[in-house]
């Protein structure tokens, strides 16, 4: 069987036709880090290690980059470049009897992409409040909530975002993405990197006459808390990790595939992924750094328990009582955020177009074209979520959600984990690791850590992504 898969993906191969690629190591490591840090590793990462135990969840959330993120990250990398296909066609040629699981994943950005331009455009929205003063009005409790259940508000930033993630995406793979995640992504790490500093030298008294600092906030962020650890406890940390992992890496959704069939064979894959988990990792570490502190100096240790406000309600409110100056850090911090963003949503753009291109026999132009009238439309749709479109719809895990949150849930909490457990099964014990190993071992090429590759996508991988599955759908209770 291993063989069978290599010929077709070797057949296949000769007939690929790429329009272009990264130019290099550098330029793909750029473009993948762009995708990769987003709103999770700004939001996301942060609000998780505020919830579960500081230091204890970094800890855990580092050891399971290393293991599984590592695993997961090769993996579509290695797709994607030995098929030089993206993901319905790359399953196909890896063994035909598995298109279904190429189609699977190319439904993730499909849905994805319905609502991340709607969140970029939130994140506009701050960068166009800290860029006009209105500062002030954005740290009361009801502007985010009026401003997303306003319908033309709402579409008008989630449309522009659209397009803009549309321009970089019809200027193609070297002149629109590599070139723009090598010039927002250096920009992003310098700002994150000065805000984070900067937060650790606030200091703040409150009505209470309670002073903190941002110093004793970094030590609330970083040291371990064991405070009522049970098992069980211990699992959904561990489960919290892991999701979190998915998400930040954009693995599992085809993305890492699309970008991996654009990598020229010189490219070392293996030191490649430790690049872009290192960036990644980096930054979400940076980013708790930035805003745990903060939030800590000015509403103590109950105001990091927001959650999903943390960025949109919380924030403002800190930036505000920064003064005169929390307009400027405001805005640095919400057009990073914007940067993070737009690296991110062309990435899903991008998989769509080019697994649509490959199928249809589109040019890049037409097809960036027509999926962009298209996502246009849902974005619009999804934007209306909070108005016109209103819904409260119960969900499997215990929530409620609006359409935008029921299209996150379908995509990342359902079919990531389903998708990276049966594609475990396929490469761990189908088509063999070393159809993965081969290639990333390629010219000679040194996989140091390949008998943990091999072991994590035969065993660990299908056994974890059975378990969060299982947690998603609520079978595991929450
Ligand atoms: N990896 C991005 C982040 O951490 O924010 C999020 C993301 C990007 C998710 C692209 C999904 C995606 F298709």
């Amino acid at each position: 069987m291993e063989t069978q898969g290599k010929c077709t993906a070797d057949a296949q191969r000769k007939h690929k036709k790429k329009e272009s690629g990264f130019t290099g190591q550098i330029g793909f490591v750029m473009a993948a880090a762009g995708s990769a840090v987003g709103v999770g590793n700004l939001w996301r990462f942060p609000y998780l290690a505020a919830k579960d135990g500081g230091g204890l969840f970094i800890v855990i959330y580092l050891i399971l980059a290393l293991t599984f993120g590592f695993t997961l990250l090769t993996s579509d990398i290695s797709v994607g470049r030995k098929t030089g296909m993206n993901s319905i066609r790359a399953y196909e040629a890896m063994s035909p009897k598995w298109k279904f699981l190429g189609i699977v994943t190319f439904l993730v950005p499909a849905l994805i992409m319905t609502y991340y331009a709607v969140i970029g455009g939130w994140i506009a929205r701050y960068v166009v409040v800290y860029l006009t003063g209105e500062g002030k009005a954005a740290a009361s409790d009801e502007f985010f909530g009026a401003f997303i259940t306003d319908p033309h508000q709402a579409v008008l930033y989630a449309v522009v975002f659209m397009l803009i993630t549309a321009f970089v995406v019809f200027n193609g793979v070297e002149k629109g993405i590599e070139k723009c995640s090598s010039i927002l992504m250096p920009v992003m790490l310098v700002m994150i990197v000065a805000i984070a500093i900067f937060a650790l030298t606030l200091k703040n008294t409150d009505a209470d006459g309670i002073t903190r600092t941002g110093l004793q906030g970094l030590a609330v962020y970083l040291t371990p808390n064991f405070e009522g650890i049970t098992i069980r406890r211990l699992m959904q940390i561990l489960l919290d990790a892991m999701s979190q992992i998915f998400f930040s890496l954009s693995v599992s959704m085809g993305i890492m595939i699309t970008y991996g069939s654009y990598i020229k064979k010189d490219v070392d894959i293996n030191t490649a992924v430790h690049q872009i988990e290192f960036f990644d990792s980096g930054v979400a570490l940076l980013a708790g750094l930035m805003i745990i502190p903060s939030i800590f100096v000015f509403d103590g240790i109950e105001g990091m328990k927001a959650g999903p406000s943390l960025m949109f309600v919380s924030l403002p409110k800190v930036f505000d009582s920064m003064h005169g100056l929390g307009r400027f850090v405001g805005l640095a911090f919400f057009l990073m955020a914007a940067f993070a963003a737009l690296t991110s949503c062309v990435s899903v753009l991008e998989t769509i177009v080019a697994n649509c291109m490959e199928i249809f026999h589109l040019e890049r132009r037409h097809a960036t074209i027509g999926l962009t009238i298209l996502y246009t439309c849902a974005s619009v749709v999804v934007a209306l979520g909070y108005s016109t479109f209103y819904i409260e719809l119960p969900l499997p895990n215990g929530s409620v959600a609006q359409i935008l949150d029921l299209m996150d849930y379908i995509s990342n909490s359902f079919m990531m984990p389903f998708i990276s457990f049966l594609s475990s099964i396929l490469i761990g014990w189908v088509i063999g690791p070393d159809w993965i190993i081969e290639e990333v071992e390629y010219g000679g090429r040194k996989f140091g850590l390949k008998g943990l590759y091999r072991f994590m996508i035969r065993y660990i991988v299908p056994v974890m992504m059975f378990v969060l599955f299982l947690q998603s759908t609520g079978l595991l209770g929450s």
